[in-house]
């Protein structure tokens, strides 16, 4: 074990983290030897192909040896060129338009930058972007500001802007005595609400399909969405998907808003675009965003040094055909099945209050009394703990903390790589079992003491 010194980001100053030496299929190893079954996908569900895919590896070294990089004011490259048309074919629905960036943060943001110009370009001087609370949109201040997860944004709120926040739409937290129907109308109401309060102020809307590590695994209701849409283009107001998380096959489709019926103005993508291969991300439009801006004769105002460079498309390109070649986002769909099924075995537990998602995009929200909903105390730390036990046991889980008014409220975070199978989701499902059962002997005599 060792104590992290030189690293400045996340190491917990006193904790001792195994060191890790190679990584296949759905589990990592350590320098030890010790086997974890991957169950976050990273942090968190990026590895949706899996670990060690030599396919992917053999492109990286061909592509590194080719051409890796050139200056992007001089030349065009084909790598790119077939990746954003095999991307468009795997997106459909009128997505005819794709570029790269690095990440998801970089994906998230150029996602409302087009859409800032999309409205400039129309001759409007919109300021405000709408998004909801208990969704993280990324880690730049910028995102951090639009976005709702209160937890990373609150310590930067000096640098903020103010823009609006909506509720979440999120089932099991809705007040007790509401029907789904009831609850889905006032958000919409409140969506419409505040379009009226920021008149022709609101460029764009964004929402991640289904909530992912800030709330988790959190869908919406079933007309939620449609009825947003239909608002947003009333006003003219970009719908943004934040397909960061749920992209890639995650929840058993292509892209996760299909599963509402909504074809969103623009996506932003990472993490399973490339499954942690190499750092990657994308935003995809629709022909009328891009035409508009065409009709000014103003290119994207944008561009990063690793925009559209042939070694990210080279590794995109391989990540996608593996993904199609192996049938991962219908793998992902039924094993998902298969593994929520074996979780809601976790209900006799008693601190498991809600079991939820979609696909291989699950989540286990934990409380101190399931018929009140009351959230475990902070200090007990129960994410934390078993996501610790997890680890002991050889398992890596994501361990989240928000599911309650933002701040409070543990959960979990399972999100493991696209390829599992029957038995390996079952290991899954007993080791979490096991070192559940441990956490929940260690809260009741905490609880007595
Ligand atoms: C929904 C969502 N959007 C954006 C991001 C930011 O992506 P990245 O960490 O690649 O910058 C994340 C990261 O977890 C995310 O979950």
């Amino acid at each position: 074990m060792h104590l992290i010194n030189s690293q400045l980001v996340c190491a917990d100053y006193n904790k001792e983290y195994p060191k890790i030496s190679h990584a296949k299929g759905v589990y990592y190893y350590d320098t030890t030897g010790k086997k974890y079954l991957d169950a976050s996908g990273a942090t968190a569900c990026v590895t949706n192909i899996g670990h060690g895919v030599e396919e992917v590896a053999d492109v990286i070294s061909e592509q590194a040896r080719k051409v890796a990089v050139h200056p992007a004011h001089l030349f065009y490259n084909e790598e790119i060129e077939n990746y954003l048309a095999n991307l468009c074919a795997f997106a459909g629905n009128g997505f005819n338009h794709a570029w790269t960036i690095s990440g998801g943060t970089a994906a998230v943001e150029n996602a409302v930058k087009l859409a800032f110009q999309y409205q400039r370009s129309k001759g409007r001087q919109r300021k405000k972007v709408l998004a909801r609370w208990g969704s993280y949109h990324g880690n730049s201040i910028f995102n951090l500001d639009f976005g709702g997860n209160k937890i990373r944004r609150d310590y930067y709120e000096d640098l903020m802007k103010d823009h609006p926040h909506l509720s979440p739409c999120f089932p099991y937290r809705r007040p007790s005595d509401m029907s789904l129907e009831a609850y889905e109308d006032t958000l919409i109401a409140e969506f419409d609400e505040t379009t009226k309060t920021f008149k022709d102020d609101i460029i764009c809307f964004v929402a991640e399909p289904v909530v992912g590590a800030a709330l988790g695994a959190v869908a919406p209701t079933e007309n939620y969405f449609k009825r947003i849409k239909e608002i947003c283009e009333r006003e003219d107001i970009l719908f943004i998907a934040d397909e960061v998380m749920t992209g890639f096959g995650r929840t058993g489709k292509n892209f996760a808003m299909e599963h509402y019926g909504v074809v969103p103005d623009i996506m932003a993508l990472a993490k399973g675009i490339s499954s942690g291969y190499l750092p990657l991300g994308a935003i995809m439009a629709q022909d009328h965003v891009i035409n508009t801006l065409k009709e000014t004769g103003k290119p994207f105002l944008s561009g990063q040094t690793y925009s559209c460079i042939p070694l990210a498309a080279a590794v995109g390109n391989a990540n996608l055909e593996y993904l199609k070649k192996k049938n991962l986002v219908e793998n992902a769909a039924n094993i998902g099945q298969f593994l929520k099924e074996k979780l809601f075995q976790l209900d006799a537990n008693p601190f498991v209050g809600d079991i939820r998602g979609i696909g291989l995009f699950l989540s286990v929200e934990f409380v101190k009394d399931k018929s009140t909903k009351e959230p475990i105390e902070n200090e007990f730390a129960f994410s934390k703990r078993l996501e610790a036990k997890c680890m002991e046991n050889g398992l890596t889980i994501y361990g989240c903390k928000g599911s309650y008014q933002l701040t409070s409220g543990d959960h979990i975070l399972i999100s493991p790589p696209l390829v599992l199978n029957e038995t390996e989701a079952t290991e899954l499902y007993e080791i979490l079992a096991k070192s559940l059962a441990s956490i929940t002997e260690d809260y009741q005599n905490w609880l007595q003491n």
